[in-house]
């Protein structure tokens, strides 16, 4: 069977998405979802043309076993996936919950760098090192899908990152994942690990370079733009950026920003279908009780929002003026133009005309001017103020 990394991969400048909303983000959430939801999420996922869903822990608990093998039997294009520590009973449970489907994934980890070796698995290195090598040849009794990660590769020695990567490929794996953690690193800094990777491991070129990188200093979606620019050809992600503490990469960040730059990243692609991505994160914001932010790029309500009267006069005229992607693109509805004491007279004559009040039906100067009473007043003016303000304006008129 041909290993579909290896199909991907052997196409230039495909870069996979692994989504592990289900998994990373999901471990984050106060309340864990049903198996229902999960199914109901994986599905969404297929749709908007995820590669990779890593649906769960089997190992963590039976709901969480159900869902990753309920998931397994219902995907059909994208690949299903399970994670599981360095340990045979880990790798086993996975084994047991994807054998369902016709092609699977086991993502095995362990971590490699030097305070989480000497400080929370109190091992040496050859003994992480061997436990890895022993994972990655056990899980590929299940499947020729597996993936390894060097957790905390972010702040792993140089030469000790190189070595374990190495061996995880010689005994096996298909991918080989490099996470920052703790998203301690910054993007030169991270594409320098992704690059040093690519020239120093002789059998690199033998499983895709993959990068999972967390938020904590706002830097995930930089840090994986630099890594494939660097040559990494896997990101994992979440979708709305879920995942522990500050989150994990974006997914749809990631996706817009390859959509729009992939000629300057390398000339990458991914799979995504953008016009899927606005109900996607609606599902996974209404599913998992986490509100979208606001401010978010990509998704969040003012994300395509205009509020200075310079912007909206500039959009008016032609929106590439301030807009990089348009909503529609990413299947929202539309832009959003706040009425505010910043908006300009073309503003409000546009407004009104789209309501059905053509130019030249009202004095558009005292209109203006009252408006910008009302929004000082108010903050933001909506179309019904508007109309309310023409209706004030024609009794004085009457009067
Ligand atoms: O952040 C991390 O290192 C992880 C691994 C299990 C891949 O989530
Ligand atoms: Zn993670």
């Amino acid at each position: 069977m041909t290993d579909p990394d290896v199909r991907h991969v052997s196409q230039p400048g495909r870069v996979l998405i692994f989504d592990t909303t289900l998994r990373d983000g999901e471990q984050a959430l106060s309340r864990s979802l049903s198996a229902e939801q999960k199914l109901h999420i994986a599905l969404a996922l297929e749709n908007l043309g995820v590669d990779v869903i890593e649906a769960g822990f089997p190992i963590s608990s039976d709901g969480d076993f159900e869902a990753v093998r309920m998931i397994a039997q219902r995907l059909k294009t994208a690949t299903p996936c399970g994670l599981a520590r360095a340990v045979a009973k880990d790798i086993d449970a996975c084994g047991e919950a994807l054998r369902v489907a016709d092609h699977f994934r086991i993502h095995t980890f362990i971590a490699t760098s030097a305070i989480h070796t000497k400080e929370k698995l109190r091992k040496s290195y050859d003994e992480i090192e061997a436990m890895a090598v022993a994972a990655v040849k056990h899980a590929r009794r299940y499947t020729d899908d597996v993936e390894f990660s060097c957790e905390d590769a972010g702040r792993t020695d140089p030469d000790q990152l190189c070595r374990m990567v190495e061996a995880a490929i010689r005994a096996g794996a298909t991918t080989v994942n490099i996470p920052d953690t703790v998203g301690y690193t910054v993007p030169t800094e991270f594409g320098g690990i992704i690059s040093m990777l690519m020239n120093r491991v002789p059998n690199i070129d033998k499983a895709v370079l993959s990068v999972h990188c967390h938020n904590d200093l706002g830097m995930a979606t930089a840090n994986s733009l630099t890594a494939v620019e660097m040559g990494a050809r896997q990101i994992e992600c979440c979708v709305n950026g879920l995942g522990e503490r500050a989150g994990n990469c974006s997914l749809e960040e990631v996706a817009a920003a390859i959509h729009l730059r992939g000629a300057r990243l390398g000339d990458v692609h991914t799979g995504i279908k953008l016009n899927q991505i606005a109900r996607t994160s609606a599902l996974v914001a209404k599913m998992t009780n986490e509100p979208v932010p606001n401010h978010k790029a990509i998704v969040g309500g003012n994300a395509f929002a205009h509020s200075s009267g310079i912007h909206q006069d500039g959009v008016l005229k032609n929106r590439s003026t301030y807009e990089i992607l348009t909503p529609e693109m990413l299947g929202f509805d539309g832009n959003v133009m706040h009425m505010t004491a910043r908006s300009g007279r073309h503003m409000v004559k546009s407004t009104l005309t789209a309501l059905g009040y053509p130019e030249g039906s009202y004095n558009l100067d005292q209109l203006y001017a009252k408006f910008l009473q009302l929004a000082d007043r108010k903050g933001q003016v909506h179309d019904y103020d508007l109309e309310a303000l023409l209706f004030s304006m024609s009794l004085e008129q009457a009067d």
